[in-house]
């Protein structure tokens, strides 16, 4: 009955609405169809799962991966060393703690609040750009969200994380927008040429990080990249190429998830038009609203990576070492078994502890980040923009079965208020 289930989960034609396939496929938790991955789909497995050290995220761990249909499909850091997003401890645990301390608590508590300002004004700007082509009554053919929004949004804010001057930002963008197209390959288009553009992009983002990393050794400033640049204390410092993957690591796990996190919190909230004005009138909703909103609409649906170092069972299935897994996030989110009435968006939902940020040893890196972003622009988008609606839905989607989000997203609006 299930065969074809996974075909199914990848053909495009789902991609606006792939929720009745996952119900289908949490009826077998670990679902295996003789060639192809085993996919477990109920959130208490993948859960378990996610805090197994049995299960490496180092691909290279992965025997033959015969019949699954993402190999090679991930995203692609080039010629670099694997980023910590794809390694074990110990080596992971330490790479990462370098990364944190410049990042986050205990070390740098006040990097991402520090943010705030910042973050506040990138959205303004942002919106205020918005004006000319709002449609319905103002005129003009309507507002692409993505293009206008959702998309340099936060490119620009990982570009201040690092510290990549302002007059190169542009520059930044134009090889962020090139690695995130490159997730989403169009079927029809020269694969060649695409591939020939892609490496290209990498290659000239790898050269520019090395210069940028180059010219902080000399002159460090406040940022990112130039306290990662210095090393700290009991001589952790990491090698210029784990640098540079980290990098691109950092641009790459932030960007096209972002877009999508705002995206489709904006289609949700034009579809769930009180919930939208009862952010309006009271901001502050956007703290259980963005969390919600990752358990219903989680930008990362599967983490196709995983890979068991020995055989496990798992809901009486084995699965055997090196066999290639898929973690479907999305479906677990809306496990009857975990979350009542699951397919109701609800942000005031009691228990909201999702799976869209993962969880465990390789849980989201960026959170933080990631959750203020989305809450400053969902929020300020309710409040400025007046009586706006969808203009096309469902809206076309990216190709992308991974990393699901609308390609646009063309909504019309009275006014935008100062
Ligand atoms: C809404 C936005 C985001 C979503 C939905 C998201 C989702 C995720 C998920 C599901 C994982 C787990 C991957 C796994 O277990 O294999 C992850 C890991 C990661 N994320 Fe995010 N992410 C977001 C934003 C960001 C941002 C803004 C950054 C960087 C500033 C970032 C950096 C990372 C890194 C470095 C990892 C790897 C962590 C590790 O392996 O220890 N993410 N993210």
């Amino acid at each position: 009955m299930k065969q074809g289930i996974l075909s199914q989960i990848l053909d495009y034609a789902n991609r606006a609405n792939p929720y009745p396939l996952y119900e289908e496929l949490r009826r077998t938790p670990v679902f295996h169809d003789g060639e192809g991955p085993y996919v477990v789909s109920t959130y208490h497995e993948i859960h378990g799962l996610l805090h197994d050290p049995r299960l490496s995220s180092d691909t290279r761990n992965r025997g033959a991966a015969a019949g699954d249909p993402l190999a090679g499909q991930e995203e692609g850091e080039g010629q670099l060393p694997p980023s910590f997003l794809k390694l074990d401890p110990p080596e992971h645990d330490r790479l990462r703690r370098m990364t944190n301390r410049p990042f986050g608590p205990p070390h740098s508590p006040r990097r991402i609040d520090g943010m705030r300002e910042e973050l506040r004004s990138v959205v303004k700007g942002l919106i205020d750009g918005l004006a000319d082509g709002r449609g319905g009554s103002g005129g003009g053919d309507g507002i692409d969200l993505v293009e206008q929004f959702s998309y340099p949004f936060p490119v620009t804010m990982i570009c201040r994380l690092l510290g990549v001057p302002r007059e190169d930002e542009a520059r930044f963008h134009v090889w962020a927008d090139t690695l995130a197209a490159s997730l989403d390959p169009d079927p029809d288009a020269d694969a060649e040429q695409r591939e020939k553009v892609t490496s290209s992009a990498r290659m000239e983002l790898g050269m520019y990080l090395a210069g940028l990393i180059e010219e902080r050794r000399k002159n460090p400033g406040d940022d990112m990249l130039s306290q990662l640049a210095a090393g700290h204390g009991q001589g952790e410092t990491m090698s210029t190429m784990e640098l540079l993957s980290t990098a691109a690591l950092l641009l790459i796990a932030g960007h096209e998830t972002t877009v999508n996190l705002i995206t489709n919190g904006m289609l949700t909230l034009l579809r769930h038009p009180d919930v939208l004005e009862r952010l309006r009138r009271e901001p502050r909703l956007a703290v259980p609203l963005v969390e919600e909103l990752l358990r219903y609409e989680p930008p990362v649906q599967l983490l196709p990576q995983r890979t068991p170092l020995s055989d496990i069972e798992v809901c009486g299935v084995t699965i055997p070492k090196g066999a290639p897994m898929w973690l479907v996030l999305a479906a677990g989110n809306r496990d009857p078994q975990r979350f009542e009435n699951p397919d109701r968006f609800d942000p005031d939902r009691k228990d909201v502890q999702h799976l869209g940020l993962g969880s465990g040893i390789h849980s989201c890196f960026g959170a933080p980040l990631a959750r203020l972003e989305a809450q400053l622009a969902l929020s300020e988008l309710a409040r400025r923009l007046h009586n706006p609606r969808l203009l096309d839905d469902p809206p076309p989607y990216r190709r992308n079965a991974v990393l699901r989000g609308p390609r646009h997203l063309m909504i019309a609006c009275d006014d935008v208020r100062p």
